[in-house]
């Protein structure tokens, strides 16, 4: 595991897009695995700010995202669909036929699991799997649990995210109780991982995934066992690091 330390949240959102150009660069037709949420705006802006400059081209990319709400429409502004058309698909040269969210609005939920599997395994896996990191350790809306679901999956999400996102909603009965989720195994099989957390509030939970015991219970405690993983961990102080 490689830890970076960053200064702010700007500092944090700058490496971690440094990271994303390079795998573009390098790689134009890769798979990005991508993720929502308030922590990656910042990293989704820097890579706006430097495709505008001409430094990147998106066209051949690949991308698959993490998670979206059982029920909302591309359509919702809620919807992480919608989301990421915001952040970053229509304000970059990706072609959005190569993006891919799960279908929260799918007349058959299991079905939509098995074919969003299906879908990663034919692009031939994910090469560069952005995260971010819940309160309660959870990685895309893989809650805690009594053991790791591998594969995409229904969840019901735990009230502590749901009170988390209601934020973005206008009242906390207005959030979806269950989303679809990619799974843990297809998470791990990513070849690099990239886990950008930000926040005093959210260093004990850090912490405890990275140092911790590898349990289910803190579902973002598997990333220790992933062979490429860096975190980029910005506005935490002093993390202790135990010897
Ligand atoms: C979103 C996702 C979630 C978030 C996590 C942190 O696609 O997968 O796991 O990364 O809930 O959310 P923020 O960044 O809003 O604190």
């Amino acid at each position: 595991m490689k830890l970076i330390k960053a200064s702010d949240y700007k500092d944090m959102s700058r490496k971690a897009a440094n990271i994303i150009s390079a795998q573009v660069i390098l790689h134009p037709s890769c798979v990005l695995g991508l993720a929502t949420g308030s922590t990656p705006i910042g990293t989704y802006e820097q890579l706006v700010e430097w495709y505008r400059k001409g430094d990147l081209d998106f066209s051949l990319i690949h991308s698959v995202n993490l998670d979206e709400y059982c029920g909302l429409s591309p359509e919702n502004p809620q919807s992480y669909r919608y989301f990421m058309n915001c952040h970053l698909f229509h304000l970059v040269n990706i072609n959005e036929k190569n993006t891919y969210v799960p279908n929260g609005m799918a007349s058959d939920l299991q079905e939509e699991c098995r074919r969003y599997d299906q879908l990663i395994s034919e692009l031939g896996g994910i090469d560069l799997q952005l995260l971010g990191l819940g309160h309660n350790g959870h990685i895309g809306f893989n809650e805690p649990n009594k053991a790791f679901e591998k594969t995409t999956h229904i969840v019901d999400l735990g009230q502590s995210t749901i009170e988390a996102n209601s934020r973005f909603f206008p009242t906390i009965e207005d959030v979806p109780r269950q989303a679809i989720t990619m799974g843990i195994k297809s998470i791990m099989q990513a070849k690099k991982i990239l886990l950008i957390v930000n926040g005093e509030s959210k260093k004990e939970i850090l912490r405890r995934s990275l140092y911790g015991p590898v349990t289910p219970e803190v579902p973002a405690s598997i990333l220790q066992l992933h062979p490429d993983l860096t975190v980029i961990a910005g506005e935490m102080g002093e993390l202790e690091i135990p010897q």
